[in-house]
């Protein structure tokens, strides 16, 4: 922080409950410095049933927009004016824009996990084979769409409440069969079967400071399979220790954080910035 705002700043922010532990404003803060923006970019602790209020306001305020995070993002998809289809097939909003007439909410999590696969491993593309996803919440959902719509052939959805699994799955079906893509609904226990994957994605909460280790035996992963954890705190959770020690490529999960980030501060400042080392130093430093 540190600059003088005018009264022309450019608003955004993050709603959430809670929003204290959010790296978001540190992100985005170290864009507007960067790009010398007359504007800041603020926490909004916004309780679960001031949602609608709280967005109403965004215009009354003058703010560009804001993103949302737990236990916002479901909720928005009913309380903006339009959705991008994106946030449709996602059945969540992560970014709002305030536009001349109403609020617009889109989706920029599987943009975000796709961008950061594309340029922490180049080499990987979607279609090369199968893909493992642990977890079967939002963010399986939206990873989920992304790797379908790169061209992925199979899906297998592995996650330790098998209805939820099943339910995803039949969320994801229509897209699905649009690309050709098949989709495996398998139990938990059988998470080890990894057999001629090309990527291994952990979007469960396991392996998370202050949560339990996620237990999974890569002995069956092929060698060139990509591996990467939606967990970034740690930054390099036991899975990617792991798969790191055995040779896999691995990505971590702060990246898709980043990632998601610029569709939504190109919107609300006007600027197309850059995920850089620095900005990587400067957020990981609000991991303490
Ligand atoms: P998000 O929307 O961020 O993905 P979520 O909906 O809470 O978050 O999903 C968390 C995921 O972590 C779920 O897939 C959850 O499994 P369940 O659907 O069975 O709840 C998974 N998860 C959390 N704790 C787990 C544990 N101890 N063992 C296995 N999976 C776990």
């Amino acid at each position: 922080m540190g600059a003088y705002l005018s009264g022309r700043a450019a608003l955004a922010g993050i709603m959430g409950w809670p929003v204290g532990h959010s790296l978001s404003p540190r992100l985005h803060g170290f864009w507007l410095r960067e790009h010398r923006i007359d504007g800041a970019y603020v926490p909004l602790a916004v309780a679960p049933d001031r949602l609608e209020q709280a967005l109403r306001a965004l215009p009354a305020m003058g703010f560009r927009g804001a993103n949302l995070t737990i236990p916002h993002k479901e909720p928005a998809l009913a309380a903006v004016d339009r959705i991008t289809p994106a946030a449709a097939r996602a059945g969540a909003v992560n970014t709002v824009i305030v536009e001349r007439d109403g609020l617009l909410g889109d989706n920029t999590d599987g943009y975000g996990f796709m961008a950061n696969l594309a340029a922490s491993a180049p080499a990987w593309h979607a279609a090369d084979g199968p893909a493992v996803l642990l977890g079967a919440g939002g963010a399986a959902r939206a990873i989920a769409i992304a790797l379908i719509d790169a061209g992925a052939p199979e899906l297998r959805l592995v996650n330790r409440t098998l209805t939820r699994a099943e339910a995803l799955a039949a969320q994801l079906a229509d897209v699905a069969h649009e690309r050709d893509t098949v989709l495996t609904v398998l139990p938990w226990q059988d998470r080890h079967a990894l057999s001629g994957a090309c990527l291994l994605v952990n979007t469960t909460s396991l392996g998370m400071a202050g949560q339990p280790p996620l237990e999974l035996d890569l002995a069956a992963l092929p060698a060139r399979a990509l591996v990467t954890d939606i967990v970034y705190s740690p930054l390099e959770t036991g899975l990617l220790a792991t798969a790191r020690a055995r040779g896999h490529a691995v990505v971590d999960g702060l990246g898709m954080l980043l990632h998601q980030a610029r569709p939504g501060f190109r919107a609300w400042f006007g600027v197309d910035p850059e995920v850089s080392d620095a900005l990587r130093a400067t957020v990981l430093a609000g991991l303490g």
